[in-house]
């Protein structure tokens, strides 16, 4: 048998992961099978403030206990996602129903909590993801309005006191090359390490869809974050394109683009790389997007092997 994902990460000591749910993990073998082909995991879902607070009162932590068990398991670098986010907030967390000290003692307890729970399991927190508007500044989110720009430094000193082992990250997507975008995260996080935020790393979620962003654009924005000391990982990848009309042999075009970027990743210095999802079926784009095509990760619907599983094999061995 062809050696797994796994095989040849262990031997380059890297980590190439995948993003995993909790049911799958508890229902279907041959997803649990899949998994194990990845030597690094990320919580989907799981560990996001609304499937983890059914209520203001009450952590259903059984979903990301479930996920932090099979990565404890089967010894898999663990990426836990996300502390602090903007999206999936719980029905009952209606901003405007709370004062701005109720929501900085929410958020607060929630990031202690939360990090503290999985001290020793987590190796990597997304602390805070997505803060960046696309239009430039900080987006406008609930924790802006409660705390200002500060709440990324609070949250990030919150995350380490609770959980001092763990690599603590800032993450976000559109900013996986050179541009704009990148560059106000370049100065954030530059302001950060300035104040002495104990913020260890930068991820680039790096969806590419319809037009894949430039690898070595995408190698040379890893090279600057490293070069302020921050380690760099690729956190949410997936390669669609624009569904009405691929480009001809896309499983081919994809595999040579997933090769590049691990390739020129790798040599500017980043050694961890997760795609979004286990396989095809289980990927987020055709619930979110249905202009792009519906193949956008490593294995197919089947389990199956496919081109872009064997270039990174083929590159790595
Ligand atoms: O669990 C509920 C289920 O109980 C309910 O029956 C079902 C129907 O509404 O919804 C289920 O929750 C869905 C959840 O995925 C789990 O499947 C949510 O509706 C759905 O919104 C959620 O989508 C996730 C999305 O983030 C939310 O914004 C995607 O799976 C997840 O892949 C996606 O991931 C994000 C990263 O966290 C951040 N970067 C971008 C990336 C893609 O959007």
């Amino acid at each position: 048998m062809a050696p797994t994902l796994r095989d040849v990460a262990d031997d380059n000591d890297i980590r190439i992961g995948a993003a995993a749910a909790a049911d799958p993990i508890r229902e279907d073998f041959q997803y649990r099978d899949a998994l194990r082909e990845y030597n690094a995991v990320t919580a989907e879902n799981a560990m996001k403030i609304g499937p983890l607070r059914p209520d203001e009162h009450t952590y259903d932590f059984e979903d990301g206990d479930l996920i932090a068990e099979f990565a404890r398991e089967h010894d898999m670098y663990f990426r836990g996602h996300t502390l602090v986010w903007h999206n999936q907030l719980p029905e009952w967390l209606v901003p405007f129903q709370y004062t701005d000290r109720e929501l900085r003692r929410l958020l607060e307890d929630h990031v202690r909590t939360v990090a503290g729970r999985y001290a020793g399991d987590v190796d990597t927190w997304d602390v805070v993801n997505e803060a960046v508007a696309d239009d430039g500044g900080l987006r406008e989110t609930p924790w802006l309005r409660a705390f200002g720009e500060e709440y990324l430094d609070k949250a990030f000193g919150w995350a380490h006191q609770s959980a001092p082992e763990a690599d603590l990250f800032y993450n976000d997507y559109g900013a996986d090359g050179i541009n704009d975008k990148s560059d106000e995260i370049y100065e954030l996080v530059s302001g950060m390490l300035d104040r002495g935020v104990p913020i260890d790393g930068v991820g680039l979620q790096l969806h590419a869809l319809h037009d894949p962003v430039d690898p070595d654009s995408v190698a040379e924005n890893i090279e600057r974050f490293k070069d302020l000391g921050l380690a760099v990982e690729i956190t949410e990848m997936d390669v669609a394109y624009t569904a009405e009309d691929p480009p001809e042999d896309h499983l081919t075009v994809q595999a040579d683009y997933y090769r590049e970027i691990v390739e020129k990743a790798n040599e500017a210095g980043c050694d961890t790389i997760v795609a979004w999802g286990v396989s095809d079926q289980h990927s987020w784009i055709p619930h979110f997007d249905d202009t792009l095509t519906e193949d956008p990760l490593l294995l197919d619907d089947s389990y199956d092997r496919k081109p872009a599983y064997d270039a990174i094999v083929d590159l790595l061995s």
